[in-house]
C-alpha cells in the first residue's frame, strides 16, 4: 500500500479506534506504513514489509463491521471470535462482552492476561495444524444462547478446517447464536484462484461451496482473495436476516 493510501485509511480509522488502543506510527519503510499497536499481538508479529501491514488488513475488517452498523465498542454488543489466536481482533474492539475461542493454550493464556475482563475458552479439538486435543470438532458448540450474539469473527479459521462437515457445523452454530441483523465475518482460501486442498494446513474450498454455505445469510460484502498469496484470503461479511 502506498503511503498516501495508508494515511487515508489511517484517517478513516482514527475515529473508529478512539482511545481504546494505544497506537503509534513509528516509521515508514520503503513507502509502507508500519504501525505498532498495544496491548497485545502487534509488536513483533512477523510482517512481510512488501505487503500491506497486517494492522491495516485488520482495520479493514473492523471498518467493514462498523459500516454494517455493529458497535464494537459498546458492552451491549456481544462478540464471538472463533480461532481468536493471540488476540488481534480483541485488541481492536472495545466491548468486554467478548468471547474468544481457540485450540492453543499459549494463545488463550496470553489473551486472558491481556484482557482480564473478557472470556477466553480453550477448546480441546483435534486439528492437523493446531490441535493436539482429543475431541472431534464436529461437536463444536458456542457457549452462548440462541439469538444473542451481534458479531462473529472467524479470521483465518476456515483456512485450517479441512472437513466440510465441520465447517457446516461451525456455520450452523454461528447461525444459532447470531441475533437477526447480526454479522459473521469469515475468511477463506477459495478455488479459483487456489488449488483445492483438504488439509488443515491451508484449506481451500470451491468458491461455489463457500457461497452455498454462506447463503443462509445475506451478503454484505466480499473482498480480496484474488491471488494465491498466503495473506490474500477471501474476506466475506454476511448478515443474518431471518
Ligand atoms: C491462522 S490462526 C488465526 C488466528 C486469529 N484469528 C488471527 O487472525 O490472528 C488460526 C487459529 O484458529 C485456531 N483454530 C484452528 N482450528 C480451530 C477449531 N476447529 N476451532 C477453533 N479454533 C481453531 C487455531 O488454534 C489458530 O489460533
Amino acid at each position: 500500500m502506498k503511503l498516501d493510501d495508508a494515511l487515508s485509511v489511517w484517517e478513516d480509522f482514527r475515529g473508529v479506534l478512539g482511545d481504546s488502543v494505544n497506537v503509534q506510527i513509528p516509521a515508514t519503510t520503503n513507502n509502507i506504513l508500519e504501525v505498532d499497536i498495544g496491548p497485545v499481538g502487534w509488536r513483533g508479529y512477523p510482517r512481510d514489509k512488501s505487503k500491506l501491514s497486517l494492522y491495516f488488513l485488520w482495520m479493514r475488517k473492523v471498518k467493514a463491521l462498523k459500516d454494517a452498523g455493529i458497535d464494537l465498542d459498546s458492552n451491549s454488543t456481544s462478540v464471538v471470535d472463533i480461532g481468536c489466536g493471540n488476540g488481534m481482533f480483541a485488541s481492536l474492539v472495545g466491548t468486554d462482552t467478548y468471547l474468544g475461542l481457540d485450540l492453543v493454550d499459549a494463545h488463550i493464556s496470553r489473551c486472558k492476561k491481556a484482557f482480564p475482563n473478557r472470556t477466553f475458552v480453550k477448546l480441546d479439538f483435534k486439528n492437523g495444524l493446531y490441535g493436539k486435543g482429543t475431541l472431534d470438532p464436529i461437536n463444536f458448540k458456542i457457549p452462548r444462547d440462541d439469538n444473542s450474539v451481534h458479531a462473529i469473527m472467524c479470521n483465518s479459521l476456515f483456512t485450517h478446517i479441512g472437513q466440510p462437515a465441520v465447517v457446516e457445523r461451525y456455520l450452523g452454530e454461528m447461525d444459532r447464536v447470531l441475533v437477526k441483523g447480526g454479522c459473521a465475518y469469515t475468511t477463506w482460501f477459495r478455488s479459483p484462484p487456489n488449488e483445492l486442498d483438504d488439509g488443515d494446513g491451508r484449506t481451500v474450498y470451491l468458491e461455489s461451496d463457500i457461497v452455498n454455505w454462506l447463503s443462509r445469510w445475506e451478503k454484505v460484502s466480499a473482498t480480496e482473495g484474488e491471488t494465491t498469496q498466503h495473506d490474500d484470503q477471501w474476506e466475506t461479511l454476511y448478515r443474518k436476516i431471518k
